[in-house]
């Protein structure tokens, strides 16, 4: 079904100074590939990334060969987090970097970076969150199959293990996949992530192995790490809405909804795929990857669930619109594009979704206390004369999305944590270095760091833990942008 939307006006009296529970956990993230750079050290092998780039999959021809280089300034990015005052860094481990082939021993070298990553943030008192997998497959798996074969899964259990016995001694929160919608439909049904396949069967076959993966890992992860270990997975909800009335409109949100959401929720937080989306699957898929007790793993307890939160999906029905689409089994869907406003990479933004999203889980599930892992925008963000990044619209961007956020944990939602997205502008996957996310600038061309205005203000709500009654933002546009 699609979204359920609770208004937020039904939230009674909301206190307009917002304070965040105890113990709420404000982070910023990155992931590997996108600030690590670096990729001829440590013995690393090369990423479906790194192929998809030089096959001309990216704008520009754009790779993460370079990125941020935080490879290499990995001890001065860890001491400019301190002193931006942030209290948590959900970062990826680049599996090529650790398993050049995907399989086999572990390089040393690529684990002592992590091992050396973690120690820097321990001693500057910021908190790691590991992510195992952020998208960068290594190529040899991908030329064994990649996430359509089964195989795939068990080799991430292994590398799973790997790290787990290289960071399990001093790292506390973990998250095995990040967004594996992404992975599998942009991944394999669209194409337009790598490995650029566009054969909507075998991502429907990849989708079930990142969730396998997951269970797998979680599994591996429960051996070995120390019982107060906290485990989890990162999905990355859309609440979908249509502004059709007719049975076809209402249809498509139903199948938007499916893939997008209820493709992963129910099998991680119930143990079963839902019985509409297989039969919309079904028609490109024989689901014959899924095995007997599959299931059983991948609704493995976890402790805590990780929500990505960036827009919501506008759909209607249109004859013929998806036929190559990140929604297989599904032709005949538009996803409109953005009115005003957008950020700069054209995504709406409609904070109300975020508090829809966390809503919508305690409403129809019964899930694990939630953290916002990503949330974030891009703007053209420059730096001024005076070497400033005025970086209003992002503010007022995250001001909104953390009132919403607020709003939810005032509707009764346990959240215990929320994670910018993202530190350091970086290698925004297709797009290359075209949309700047980061709450730091990063000057492609010298690597230097400028924290931008949004640092200074976030580094604020951490110390405030909330918002003050009203956030003293910068003018908006109309207001005459600084
Ligand atoms: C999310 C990804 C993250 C970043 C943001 C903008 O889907 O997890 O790596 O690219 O989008």
């Amino acid at each position: 079904m699609p979204t359920r939307s609770v208004p937020r006006s039904r939230v009674d009296a909301l206190p307009r100074a917002l304070r965040f529970p105890d113990n709420f956990l404000w982070g910023v993230g990155t992931s590997a590939h996108q600030v690590e750079g670096g990729v001829d050290l440590d013995g690393r092998g090369p990423s479906i990334w790194d192929t998809f780039a030089a096959r001309g999959g990216t704008r520009h021809g754009d790779s993460g060969a370079m990125a941020a280089d935080h490879r290499r300034r990995m001890a001065d990015d860890v001491a400019l987090l301190a002193r931006l005052g942030v209290p948590a860094y959900r970062f990826s481990v680049a599996w090529p970097r650790v398993q050049p082939t995907g399989r086999g021993p572990a390089s040393q070298a690529g684990l002592d970076f992590y091992r050396a990553l973690v120690d820097e943030l321990l001693a500057h008192g910021v908190e790691p969150v590991v992510t195992l997998y952020h998208w960068d497959l290594p190529q040899a798996l991908e030329d064994a199959g990649g996430w359509p074969v089964r195989d795939t899964a068990y080799r991430f259990a292994d590398y799973a293990g790997l790290v787990a016995d290289a960071l399990g001694d001093r790292a506390r929160r973990w998250g095995t996949v990040n967004e594996p919608w992404c992975a599998a439909m942009l991944g394999y049904a669209a194409g337009v992530h790598a490995p650029g396949r566009t054969e909507p069967g075998a991502a429907v076959a990849a989708a079930h192995h990142l969730l396998l993966a997951h269970g797998l890992g979680v599994d591996v992860l429960r051996g070995r790490l120390s019982p107060g270990a906290e485990v989890g997975i990162t999905l990355n909800p859309y609440p979908v809405v249509t502004a059709g009335t007719s049975d076809a409109d209402l249809d498509a949100a139903r199948r938007i909804d499916g893939i997008a959401n209820r493709l992963w929720y129910d099998p991680v937080l119930r143990g079963r795929y839902p019985e509409d989306v297989l039969d919309d699957l079904s028609t490109v898929s024989d689901l014959a990857h899924v095995r007997d007790g599959d299931l059983g793993v991948v609704s493995r307890p976890i402790d805590v669930l990780g929500l990505n939160y960036y827009r919501r999906y506008h759909v209607s029905y249109e004859r013929g619109a998806s036929a190559v689409s990140p929604w297989p089994g599904s032709p005949d869907v538009s996803v409109a594009a953005p009115d005003e406003p957008a950020t700069a990479n054209g995504w709406r933004i409609e904070p109300d979704g975020l508090y829809e999203s966390l809503v919508r889980l305690v409403t129809d599930y019964d899930p694990p206390p939630l953290v916002v892992h990503e949330s974030g925008g891009a703007f053209p963000d420059a730096v001024g004369p005076h070497g400033r990044v005025e970086d209003g619209d992002r503010i007022r961007f995250l001001d909104a999305h953390l009132r919403a956020a607020h709003d939810a944990v005032a509707a009764g939602v346990d959240l215990r944590g929320y994670f910018v997205w993202s530190f350091l502008d970086n290698f925004e996957w297709a797009e290359g270095y075209a949309h700047r996310f980061g709450l730091v600038h990063v000057d492609y061309a010298t690597q230097a760091r400028t924290p931008k205005a949004s640092a200074e203000w976030f580094g604020g709500v951490v110390a405030a833990n909330g918002l003050p009654p009203a956030s003293p933002l910068p003018p908006g546009p109309d207001g005459g942008e600084p």
